[in-house]
């Protein structure tokens, strides 16, 4: 094994270009510090470009709206999984980020008046839940796609330094502290070695652990399984939101936002069976909710088509007019992947994976943290996350709808701003002894070379399938016990893999099985930690366990991989208190919709 590897000091080295990456790489170097962005993806192909329906923000361009009614949603949205501290952070810098992305240049969708729209999305309310808010900021339903290519615009701007198409392998990681990271340029087959004083994981979710899900093919949980292997942990990663309305049979998106201009749901008897479920929120309820109510209608049998195995979403009866100017892209999606004419017949759609609550840990500064022996919550020396990839927690059990958008440009400003706190530009970096690289190309060398029976896609598949079965909308003992022995199994199959393509030069084989290892990592800690949390919170609904179970329940699940490659499990508290001390802390309840 004799691999040249190149140098690269910088300041700060962030990894991934999505929403999350950008708005941190920018900030970073609006502050005067050497920032390297290292992407596996052009930056405007991240899967940032695919979100919809907008990003959340009290602006109240539509109708009353405040801040703290924003984050008493997300509280309880998050089945009070949410840090309440993180939640109020979130919410309060809303309005500021939005205006900021305005004046960025991105293109938001308009009322008359000039003032940016705003659409009603699931689980957001006026009052504490007495009205309906119109909160979501909208470009078309191609908000993502708009703030995107408004970031890397900036990013160009403001001379951040990218590495495109570079495939991050592993966190250099040395005496505890996280010195930067070891990336293999796929075009010309060379190793970059960027060494910096803040690494920022900002490499997004793992929605490609299951078979169907919303997430792009390069969701693959990359610095999730770099954050195992450098015995980071992971934390509240059994909370998986699956979207009510990915197209049946495609799984891509059908914005929420369709639901929020007056879209519904129907079952095979033409009933809007929402208004069963949630008769309050009807088909605006929170994913979770409707997620489950599709779910209950099919297994029932009032699913609709030949095999009664989805539901219809209906917008025939709105304005064509409408649904060109606001909801051109959905109309394209369902045209292209359902064949249907959404003016004139209903989208055939089913729940599908959509996004990751659980993540990185880190603090409301972007600062990743683990709990020590004593339970005590400690900062791990050089290492932030953002974004799907990080668990700030604002989402607790369940996301709502559009709140991930805004998490994305707030607290990739915050970790800058951090950054900007705690560095100085231009610090000599220690010294960072051979081992810590040697390990990594070891594990790098070995997968290249390997040439035993099982190629990845047949375990990539195995594990999809599995997590798709055991490990979706409803969960019991027997489905997760099910999943962590496949997956135990899968693991070791993984033992025998074989690559076709030893080369190092675009060697998609290679970045695959990465990729795979990766994903398998996610997958086998959210069945693991799914297995243990014996109640229903949020996105993670366990027959066996119906109820939310506070006494037991209300915390954090944190898990860690040890030396010998086992898994440990620790707890840590959820944040009650807000931060500022303007407002009390949002009491537990049921949940009523
Ligand atoms: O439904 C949607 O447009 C998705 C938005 C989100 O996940 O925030």
């Amino acid at each position: 094994m004799a691999y040249t590897v190149i140098d690269h000091n910088h300041d700060v080295v962030v990894v991934g270009a999505g929403g999350s990456g950008l708005r941190a790489a920018v900030g970073l170097a609006e502050l005067g510090l050497s920032t390297a962005c290292v992407t596996k993806v052009f930056p405007t192909r991240s899967h940032t470009v695919a979100a919809q329906g907008g990003i959340s923000a009290s602006l109240g361009n539509m109708g009353e709206d405040h801040w703290s009614w924003h984050m008493y949603d997300t509280v309880k949205g998050s089945d009070w999984l949410g840090d309440q501290d993180a939640i109020e952070y979130m919410c309060r810098e809303a309005v500021r980020a939005v205006v900021e992305l305005e004046h960025y240049g991105v293109p938001f969708s308009r009322r008359e008046d000039g003032k940016i729209y705003q659409r009603a999305f699931g689980g957001m309310t006026t009052r504490f839940g007495e009205g309906t808010a119109q909160r979501t900021c909208a470009a078309a339903d191609r908000t993502g796609h708009a703030i995107l290519h408004t970031l890397y615009q900036q990013a160009l701007r403001h001379r951040v330094n990218f590495f495109v198409e570079y495939f991050a392998i592993d966190l250099l990681v040395h005496d505890g502290q996280v010195h930067g990271v070891l990336a293999w340029n796929l075009a010309d087959g060379t190793l970059h070695r960027f060494r910096a004083q803040a690494t920022v994981l900002a490499t997004g979710g793992y929605g490609r652990s299951y078979l169907s899900c919303t997430s792009a093919h390069t969701c693959t949980g990359d610095g999730n399984g770099m954050a195992l292997r450098a015995g980071l942990p992971l934390e509240d990663m059994e909370f998986v939101q699956f979207h009510p309305t990915g197209i049946y049979g495609a799984g891509c998106l059908i914005t929420e936002g369709v639901r929020g201009e007056g879209g519904y749901l129907t079952n095979s008897e033409g009933e809007r069976f929402m208004e069963r479920y949630a008769p309050h929120a009807k088909d605006l309820a929170s994913r979770d909710v409707v997620s489950r109510a599709i779910t209950v209608e099919i297994r029932e049998g009032r699913g609709v088509g030949p095999r009664r195995d989805h539901a219809y979403l209906h917008l025939e009866h709105l304005d064509p007019a409408m649904i060109h100017e606001r909801l051109p892209g959905i109309a394209e999606t369902a045209r292209i992947f359902a064949g249907v004419d959404v003016t004139k017949e209903p989208i055939p759609v089913l729940p599908t994976a959509h996004y990751n609550m659980g993540g990185i840990p880190a603090n409301h500064h972007g600062e990743i943290r683990r709990v020590d022996s004593q339970g005590r919550e400690e900062i791990v020396p050089g290492a932030f996350a953002v974004g799907e990839t990080a668990c700030v927690s604002v989402h607790g059990a369940n996301r709502l709808g559009s709140n991930s958008l805004l998490d994305l440009v707030v607290f990739g400003r915050a970790t800058a701003l951090r950054c900007g706190e705690v560095l100085t530009a231009g610090a000599r970096l220690p010294a960072l002894p051979e081992e810590a690289t040697d390990r990594i190309l070891a594990r790098f060398d070995a997968l290249r070379n390997a040439a035993g029976s099982e190629p990845t896609a047949r375990l990539r598949e195995r594990m999809q399938r599995t997590m798709q079965s055991e490990a979706s909308v409803f969960r019991t003992k027997e489905t997760l016990e099910q999943a962590c022995r496949d997956l135990e199994e899968i693991r070791r199959a993984t033992q025998d893999i074989r690559l076709s393509d030893h080369g190092l030069v675009w060697n998609t084989d290679l970045v695959e099985t990465l990729e795979y290892e990766n994903l398998l990592a996610c997958a086998i800690v959210t069945a693991e930690s799914a297995l243990r949390r014996e109640e229903s919170r949020g996105a993670h609904a366990r027959e066996d366990f119906p109820e939310r179970d506070d006494k037991k329940w209300l915390k954090h699940t944190q898990a860690t991989l040890d030396a010998e490659g086992r898994l440990s499990f620790a707890y840590r508290p959820v944040h009650l208190d807000p931060l500022s001390g303007e407002v009390p802390s949002i009491p537990l309840k049921a949940r009523v919709y």
